[in-house]
């Protein structure tokens, strides 16, 4: 459980070279710090300078507050923040302000405010939180810090997961809860949890480099090696590897659980004549505080406009709908070669498009869940996986066994279900 930390932050930022920045008055300064709850408004409003990387502002942290930290545990920091105009990035600095001691957050310009959490593993070498410019082409950032505040984790720093090793090739799901259970701390316990009883189960692992051999084919993948999972990019790293995965299977019929872009439905119907069906909110997602998740893309005209663009229009039908009300009936008669799972990313959302994707999935069909990653550090950066690795626990015994083989590949955030045939 994390513990709020008073008194870590100073009340005054440092404001940088170049940027504006209005602060409240004295007196609504005063009355925020006596009774933070009674008045509203932003601590700080400012715009950054034109130049990317360039520091807007920084709050000292005072090293006393956090004396009595054990040496593991774990130090987060959450910010919420409206940004108006460009991309800001938030971080832990140390003391000279020369390196990052955590990994940077990034807002970009919403009509919603956003929440970051800042997860920082060394909190002694902490000394600044770090807002920066992050815009390319000389544009400024302007943002609201609307509240911040810092969480410690009693003995929360580490994490290991078996699965790291390579020598390991199954995730023994107990263990598994276990890393989750760590992970939702880390994040505040975000989703409803549903308990479910100690397994001798295992999910199987499939290296990356196996995969050519499980899908029968002789061509070689080559994946991103080097790059921390916590830092994985859809279209970057999983890219190749769900390309690979459709050029496999070479669907006839394909059906996608959000849509967005258009990025995951483009990949399709590159690789494949498959006929494709994908489904997104009409008016995109948003968290329980109404924050949009997707930037101002995730709606009207941009919903799958990559596809659109790439000229595919023709062979792909899009739904606008909330997937949790999709009727699958017509597509039980005629059901699908492949489905990507990547809608909602909460485990309700993620259960309700799995159990519609199995009634429409084809005998022998395989199943695609993206955003499955168990990696403890990427599981205490990002929300995403948090949900499907939840889901994916919650309903193991279920999804399993209508498989003839469910596997993570590693490295990715991918879990693949292949059918029986
Ligand atoms: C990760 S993005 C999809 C990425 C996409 N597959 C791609 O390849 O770029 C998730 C999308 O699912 C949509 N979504 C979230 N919850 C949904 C729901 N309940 N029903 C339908 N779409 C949903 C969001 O609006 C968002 O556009």
């Amino acid at each position: 459980m994390a513990l709020q930390i008073r008194g870590l932050f100073a009340h005054q930022p440092q404001v940088h070279n170049g940027s504006q920045v209005r602060l409240p008055s004295g007196v609504s300064r005063f009355i925020r710090n006596a009774v933070p709850w009674a008045v509203g408004g932003p601590l700080v409003e400012a715009e950054t300078a034109p130049e990317q990387w360039s520091y807007a502002l920084s709050y000292p942290l005072h090293q006393d507050a956090m004396r009595g930290l054990a040496s593991d545990d774990a130090l987060i920091v959450e910010c919420k923040l409206l940004v108006h105009k460009g991309d800001l990035g938030i971080g832990v600095v140390d003391a000279d302000q020369s390196s990052f001691v955590s990994r940077e957050g990034t807002v970009h310009a919403s009509a919603q405010p956003t929440t970051v959490r800042i997860w920082v593993r060394e909190p002694a070498k902490a000394g600044h939180v770090l807002f920066r410019n992050i815009a390319a082409d000389a544009k400024t950032t302007h943002f609201e810090l609307l509240s911040i505040r810092a969480l410690v984790m009693p003995g929360g720093r580490e994490c290991h997961a078996s699965w790291s090793s390579l020598a390991n090739s199954s995730i023994p799901l107990d263990e598994l809860r276990r890393v989750l259970a760590w992970a939702q701390a880390t994040w505040d316990r975000p989703f409803p949890e549903h308990p479910t009883p100690s397994t001798s189960a295992a999910l199987k692992i499939v290296d990356v480099g196996m995969l050519p051999s499980v899908l029968c084919r002789s061509e070689t993948l080559v994946t991103s090696q080097d790059k921390s999972l916590a830092d994985w990019k859809m279209e970057t790293d999983d890219g190749p590897i769900l390309d690979y995965l459709w050029r496999s299977i070479a669907p006839r019929r394909h059906l996608e659980f959000g849509t967005w872009e258009g990025f995951g439905a483009t990949l399709v119907a590159r690789a494949t004549e498959a006929e494709i069906w994908t489904l997104n909110l009409p008016g995109g997602e948003t968290n329980a505080d109404g924050e949009t998740l997707y930037s101002s893309t995730d709606s009207g005209r941009f919903i799958g406009r990559l596809y659109r663009e790439a000229g595919y229009e023709a062979r792909v039908h899009q739904l606008l709908c909330d997937s949790r009300e999709f009727d699958t009936r017509p597509f039980e008669t005629s059901p699908f070669d492949t489905v990507l799972i990547d809608g909602g990313h909460t485990p309700d959302v993620v259960a309700s498009d799995t159990a519609k994707a199995l009634r429409v999935l084809k005998q022998g069909g395989a199943c695609v869940w993206h955003d499955f990653c168990p990696d403890p550090d990427a599981l205490s950066h990002n929300l995403a996986p948090l949900g499907v690795v939840q889901a994916v626990v919650e309903n193991f015994e279920d999804w399993s066994v209508q498989f003839e083989q469910l596997f993570w590949v590693r490295k990715s955030w991918i879990l693949v279900g292949l059918g029986r045939r």
